[in-house]
């Protein structure tokens, strides 16, 4: 088993599926199940009215033991894990090791003072209706880097994690321009200029949060230094008009067909923005885009890369095979952790 497979694997062990449940490598067992939302609501509303209890004098065991005890009965997703990254967040520990240490035997007894009372009370109340971990804390992991994050935007998905080290596995060349389409939090074209460090990376996105929170995460990310490898443009798939080619297009655009988006936990629904999600009825609307810009974003023999529903591959593969106008050929399906086809890879011919 190569490196790279062994690194692969333990750096995804454990995680749950894209979209229907969602984690990073921050804590290998999130998961985040289907919940049942009318509970949920009676119960989070019952709690609310009556006000959140002031923890202010509270043990750091008790208020772990209580507040674990509160989420559950709210049928909030990974009580055990939300509390702690919480605590830890009020606690102001560190981002590294900060929601395990808070569990350490010699805090158990550490008193809670107001101020972080009333910190944790207002971050479990968000917690309680739903809220992803993510935006609470306002900062999550992808790969090795922490990176910000704020709603509408999408949660990066392990299986992204999983695109763009396949993108670097299958690179051979350099120096090489990559567009990255949907940038979101700037994930994807982030983690490539850092691991490639010969590459400069445009990344465009119709949401102004998503560019300005992925340039905020180039700061962070690349530091001033590599700055100047990556820029971010508001800017659509279909208006996007380049003055020079790329070699590598990536993506991962708004792909769940649109009858699927019923299947998606509370949190998602609520919190993540629908056009980051949602691709049209087929799922395939901005793909198409993508697949149909790439004579004009590119030079032959430049491939694109994308994150995909499984039942794409095959519909992109025909779509391609039936429409020889398109001048792409189809070079491959990749399968994500769990064994579904996520991944294609195409070349313009
Ligand atoms: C699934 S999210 C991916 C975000 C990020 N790349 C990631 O992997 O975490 C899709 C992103 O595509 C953007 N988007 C949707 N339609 C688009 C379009 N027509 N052109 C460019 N970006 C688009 C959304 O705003 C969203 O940020």
């Amino acid at each position: 088993m190569s490196m790279v497979m062994l690194m692969m694997m333990m750096i995804f062990w454990g995680r749950s599926t894209a979209f229907v449940a969602t984690t990073s490598q921050r804590c290998k067992a999130v998961r985040r199940f289907p919940s049942a939302s009318s509970n949920v609501n009676s119960w989070s509303a019952r709690f609310s009215s009556s006000g959140m209890e002031d923890m202010t004098g509270w043990t750091i065991k008790k208020t772990i033991q209580e507040s674990t005890k509160w989420l559950e009965q709210g049928k909030v997703p990974e009580p055990d894990l939300s509390v702690q990254h919480l605590l830890a967040a009020s606690l102001q520990l560190s981002w590294e090791s900060g929601f395990r240490d808070v569990l350490q035997k010699n805090r158990a007894g550490v008193i809670l003072t107001p101020d972080q009372a009333q910190d944790y009370g207002r971050k479990l109340e968000r917690r309680l209706q739903q809220e992803p971990l993510q935006y609470i804390l306002g900062q999550w992991d992808f790969l090795d880097y922490t990176i910000s994050i704020r709603s509408p935007l999408l949660c990066p998905r392990p299986e992204t994690e999983e695109l763009v080290m396949k993108v670097i596995e299958e690179t051979t060349e350099s120096p090489i321009h990559i567009l990255d389409v949907g940038c979101g939090t700037g994930v994807i074209g982030l983690a490539l200029a850092e691991k490639m460090p010969d590459s400069s990376v445009e990344a465009i996105d119709i949401d102004p949060v998503a560019i300005a929170t992925s340039l905020e995460n180039a700061k962070r990310i690349l530091g001033p230094s590599q700055m100047s490898c990556y820029s971010a443009k508001l800017c659509s798939a279909q208006d996007f008009d380049p003055d020079h080619s790329f070699d590598i297009v990536v993506s991962n655009p708004p792909y769940i067909p649109r009858a699927d988006m019923e299947t998606l936990t509370e949190d998602v629904v609520r919190y993540e923005n629908e056009g980051a999600l949602c691709g049209g009825e087929e799922g395939m609307d901005v793909i198409r885009v993508i697949v149909e810009k790439l004579p004009s974003w590119c030079n032959a023999g430049a491939v694109c890369w994308m994150e995909v529903d499984p039942t794409h591959p095959e519909l992109i593969a025909k779509w391609i095979a039936d429409t020889p106008s398109l001048n792409v050929e189809f070079d491959s399906t990749h399968k994500d952790m769990y064994g579904k086809d996520r991944f294609v890879k195409l070349r313009l011919l």
